[in-house]
């Protein structure tokens, strides 16, 4: 092969895919690498159906797989060309409160043509997701999602293959287009913004090869606004390794698995469907199982099954070691369809249902539809916090909390496991308890997205 001239390496350039974008900059010590909100088309139907317009990270659902290794600092400049201000939240990773992307909490909303530069550094290792904090129920809707995976330092599981599988549930038109009635007050005051289309990682039957005895880590997300998904397998068995990023103290035999909005599951299974058949990951509702995502098993890896797993390595998260002295809120949750509350306080004043309704509230924290202007509790950092949620709606509601994972507590069971989104069935109670070690404001809040701005949203203050 002849070098290149002058010439053909200039003509490379300009016609080449090498953008110039990747080539360093002279005079600019540090690239940081754009994270680009915008406009895309995405294959969401089957491909009968033509393309879908949605916005995505780099224009694509999901957006990419960022990576990072534990305890590693990552930087990314988030650009935003959309035309709505927008802001990047790192849902489940507890990093700087500064970069938690909460417009009005945190940051200001990011300007259509603005941009953000997230600089912090991955705690703990596990599955997170990042999206929008910005009218999220409507950029979520449309795609604006993706996983950021934080790697294992060492102790990761033996695994021949790693899968992260984010699980999306769409309202879209016969001609397989994002649905209109964003805002309607049905969807807000009811369940949420229910789909009838779900896909995972953006397609309408995701599939790929496998071999019998093979052993995969999969990393499932639920990114839908408001969808609970009831999952079981099929032709693969295995164990919950972690959840909601958090490793479990001892992987549990898998059987069936409910994902409420914004939950993740670190599952490891093995394939032990036969050579030729499927295995499948089923959806069920309302009894139907439906497969979302296949695997066809062409081959064998090994004879025999693996061992079962050992536990992950142990996050970083303090213990909860001072329960008896620890400060406590309540924290009651209430309104929507066909709930008991008759009005709550909104612009100051207390407000009936009805006018709270045609003001885009249903629901109230604490008897208060606003985002309130004082915290829920004020803490020092390193004090333990219990919060007592009551649900006195008619519907569950997924809570989550920012910066922290929390542990359930009850006086007849054992503390539960790490999370940082727990689901509340309807009339259900349930006290959470967490060690705020993390200084900032940090949002509580429903993460059925539709709940959020219409009531369901607080904050804590780590001082
Ligand atoms: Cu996943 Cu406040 O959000
Ligand atoms: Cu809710």
């Amino acid at each position: 092969m002849t070098p290149l001239s002058r010439r053909e390496f200039a003509k490379v350039l300009v016609g080449g895919v090498a953008a110039s974008a990747v080539l360093p900059r002279l005079g600019r010590a540090v690239q940081i690498a754009p994270l680009v909100a915008q406009e895309g088309l995405a294959q969401l139907a089957p491909t009968t159906y033509r393309e879908t317009a949605i916005w995505g990270f780099e224009g694509t659902v999901p957006g990419p797989v960022l990576r990072v290794d534990q305890g590693a600092s990552f930087s990314r400049r988030f650009v935003n060309k959309l035309s709505q201000a927008s802001s990047i939240h790192w849902h489940g990773m507890r990093i700087d409160n500064a970069m938690d992307g909460v417009p009005g909490l945190t940051q200001e909303a990011v300007r259509p043509g603005d941009e953000f530069l997230y600089r912090f550094t991955a705690p703990d290792a596990g599955t997170y997701w990042y999206h929008p904090h910005n009218r999220t129920w409507e950029q979520m809707a449309r795609g604006l999602y993706g996983a950021i995976i934080v790697e294992e330092k060492d102790g990761a599981p033996e695994v021949d293959v790693d899968e992260v599988l984010l699980i999306d549930d769409w309202r879209l038109t016969q001609d397989a287009q994002i649905a209109g009635g964003l805002g309607n007050m049905h969807d807000w005051s009811h369940a949420g913004r229910i789909g009838n289309w779900v896909t995972v990682n953006g397609q309408a039957s995701w599939a790929r090869d496998t071999r019998y005895l093979s052993r995969l880590r999969l990393r499932l997300v639920n990114t839908a606004n408001a969808r609970i998904f009831n999952l079981a397998l099929a032709g693969l068995e295995g164990w919950v390794v972690a959840l909601d990023g958090m490793p479990l103290d001892k992987p549990e035999p898998l059987e069936n698995l409910t994902l409420a909005p914004a939950q993740r599951a670190d599952l490891v299974v093995d394939v032990t469907a036969e050579e030729g058949g499927q295995a499948f990951i089923v959806s069920y509702e309302r009894d139907k199982g439906y497969a979302i995502a296949a695997f066809s098993v062409r081959g064998t890896e090994r004879a025999a099954r693996m061992p079962a797993p050992d536990p992950l390595p142990r996050s970083n998260v303090p213990d909860l070691t001072d329960l008896a002295t620890a400060r406590s809120a309540r924290l009651l949750m209430e309104g929507g369809a066909m709930g008991r509350m008759r009005g709550a306080m909104m612009n100051g004043r207390m407000s009936e249902m009805r006018e709270m309704v045609s003001a885009g509230k249903a629901w109230a924290f604490n008897g208060v539809a606003d985002m309130p202007d004082r915290p829920l509790i004020d803490v020092a950092r390193g004090e333990t916090v219990r919060v007592t949620m009551s649900n006195d709606t008619a519907w569950p509601h997924a809570m989550h909390l920012h910066g922290h994972h929390f542990r359930q507590v009850a006086s007849d069971a054992p503390l539960g496991p790490l999370r940082d989104t727990l689901l509340l069935d309807r009339g259900e109670t349930v006290e959470i308890a967490f060690v705020a070690d993390n200084p900032g404001d940090w949002l509580l809040h429903c993460h059925m997205l539709e709940h959020a701005p219409s009531g369901m949203m607080t904050w804590l203050r780590v001082s």
